[in-house]
């Protein structure tokens, strides 16, 4: 489903220019639950944003579905990230004023849909998480597990083809964490959701089907564990 080849990206700050990616090269399938590993600055980031097409990158190609994302015109490309992928971040970033209802029918309303249809498929990914009993509640009132649930159901919402979070449990004690991850699995398992997550600690591995490991912008090692 995706391809990535040889993907590069450069930062240059000064005269210094920094290969946060050096050539990263992989497939994924529809289905796999992939983590990212790798010590801080290996290039994590900057992959998952590439990936997310938050970030473009300097040379390679990205392809999803056959699409080489390159082609597409920023109007294009957002439009894309709005309905076929979801983003999770590390800290949640909902918006304050906001029910978890709000907070996740806003993209959908934002995308294209009927504020009705935002609604439904809102109170649908709530209740995919764990969380139809809280639709009502603003962030202040939830934990921070229940938090960052609220911010998969809003990545989920619009059932994109691939969902990204970058280190989702980094605000997170380790039971939480625990809760965090089991709604990530659950969704690879009962819906097939293609997912590709951030993390450096090395438990949260358990959790997934494949780890592909950086070190300074390279892929080390590409391991399928079930
Ligand atoms: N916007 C930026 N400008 C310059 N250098 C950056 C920028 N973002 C990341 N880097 C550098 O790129 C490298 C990879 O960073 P990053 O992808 O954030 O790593 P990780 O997520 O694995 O910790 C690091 O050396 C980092 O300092
Ligand atoms: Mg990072």
């Amino acid at each position: 489903m995706i391809q990535v080849k040889n993907l590069k990206r450069y930062y240059k700050t000064g005269d210094v220019i920094i290969k946060a990616l050096n050539g990263v090269s992989f497939n994924v399938e529809k289905g796999e639950f992939i983590a990212i590993m790798g010590a801080s600055g290996s290039g994590k980031t900057t992959l998952l944003r590439i990936l997310g097409l938050i970030d473009h990158q300097t040379k390679g190609d990205y392809l999803i579905k056959e699409l080489n994302l390159k082609i597409l015109p920023e109007e294009q490309r957002r439009y894309y990230r709005l309905t076929q992928l979801g983003y999770v971040f590390q800290d949640y970033a909902l918006i304050n004023e906001m029910t978890a209802l709000e907070n996740v029918s806003i993209l959908s309303l934002m995308a294209d849909g009927s504020k009705k249809e935002s609604i439904e498929t809102a109170h649908e990914a709530l209740k995919k998480v764990g969380l139809d009993g809280m639709v009502n509640r603003i962030p202040d009132k939830l934990s921070g597990g229940e938090k960052q649930r609220v911010a998969i159901a809003r990545a989920i919402a619009k059932k994109p083809n691939i969902l990204f979070a970058d280190e989702p449990c980094a605000n997170l004690d380790s039971k939480t964490s625990e809760q965090v991850l089991n709604v990530f699995k659950d969704l690879n398992e009962k819906y097939n959701q293609t997912i590709i997550m951030v993390t450096h600690e090395k438990w949260h591995t358990k959790f997934v089907s494949r780890i592909i490991t950086l070190k300074d912008g390279l892929i080390i090692s590409d391991k399928k564990i079930k």
